[in-house]
């Protein structure tokens, strides 16, 4: 008898193909996330689960009572109770590596945004308000010589490092395993620690995972010791960031700007006062969203979730020592 698969997404490239001649598949059809009701009925005599950001708590799990591996396509693994896997021996992938370069380049993107002012001009344009013959009117910063500040120095803060390099920062990061300050494209990548680090950013990037420690980590407290026109760049995870002391943050001018990819909730209601601010620029959730991309991270979670159905050592996973 065949395997059961459950998959909860749609899945780019071939791995459906491949997936469907070897197992028994029950896939969502739509775009959207499977209700809780229907994931807690559907896992029930599934083998493998192949998810994307789903609610994979205890008691989903313990209602798949055949699950032998649950692959996700996307690298952080919050969604997921990964102790609890871990005690029933459950392997769990991941897909780090394969959406580096994607992320990183729109941190770029993000970091540029938020000093230089689009956000207000495209706002101004929209209201045909736009006076682009004031010399004053909409004044973003030189880069050159102002500190960038990466919290988080895992694959994707090096890269974000690697690319600004290009332009004059000051880089420094913040990691409890970068202790050693490193060279980049001659520029000196300098630890720093977290206290220090929110003083003095210019730019203050986050690119660390959402951990119980990392949870609302940048909240009233921080944003006051922050500087004026700070700007705070989000590509990790939205509950890193408070949104409510957030939100007074930037109708206080405590910080300059918000360069946002993710939020807390997501999506965020049409209605919400962050939406109004124009010292705020927000992408759903996109820092992977390139073709290639998510090819390249469904072909390596299909290939996590087949490894995790014959038994072996999954490419890519966060219990690795289960095998
Ligand atoms: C995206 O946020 C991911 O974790 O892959």
């Amino acid at each position: 008898m065949k395997k059961k698969v459950l998959i909860t997404r749609h899945l780019l490239g071939e791995g459906m193909k491949i997936l469907k001649q070897k197992y028994d598949i029950v896939n969502n059809p739509e775009s959207f996330p499977f209700s809780r009701g229907v994931l807690l009925k559907e896992i029930n005599n599934c083998h493998g689960l192949l998810c994307v950001g789903d609610k994979i708590d205890k008691e989903i799990i313990d209602n798949g009572k055949a699950l032998q591996v649950i692959s996700q396509a996307a690298v952080g693994v919050d969604n997921i109770d990964i102790d609890y896997c871990t005690t029933k021996r459950i392997p769990v992938g991941n897909t780090p590596g394969v959406l580096v370069t994607a992320t990183a380049n729109i941190g770029i993107l993000h970091i540029l945004n938020g000093m230089r002012g689009f956000t207000k001009g495209n706002f101004d344009i929209r209201k045909g308000q736009a006076n682009s013959s004031d010399p004053c009117y909409t004044l973003g910063r030189d880069l050159e010589g102002k500190n960038l500040v990466i919290i988080g120095f895992g694959n994707i803060g090096k890269e974000v490092a690697i690319r600004a390099t290009v332009f004059g920062f000051n880089l420094f990061a913040c990691s409890p395993d970068f202790t050693e300050d490193i060279r980049i494209n001659d520029t000196v990548v300098k630890a720093i620690s977290f206290d220090e680090g929110i003083k003095i950013a210019d730019v203050l990037s986050l690119h660390l995972p959402l951990t119980k420690s990392s949870r609302n980590l940048i909240n009233k407290d921080i944003f006051r010791r922050m500087k004026k026109n700070a700007v705070l760049v989000n590509l990790a995870r939205g509950a890193i960031v408070n949104t409510e002391d957030l939100y007074s943050a930037l109708v206080n001018h405590e910080i300059g700007f918000a360069s946002l990819d993710v939020l807390d909730p997501e999506p965020i209601p049409v209605d919400h006062p962050l939406l109004s601010l124009d010292n705020v620029f927000l992408t759903p959730h996109m820092g992977s969203s390139t073709v290639e991309t998510r090819i390249k991270m469904a072909d390596l979670a299909v290939r996590n979730l087949m490894n995790g159905l014959e038994g072996i050592p999954l490419e890519t996973s966060v219990n690795q020592n289960l095998f």
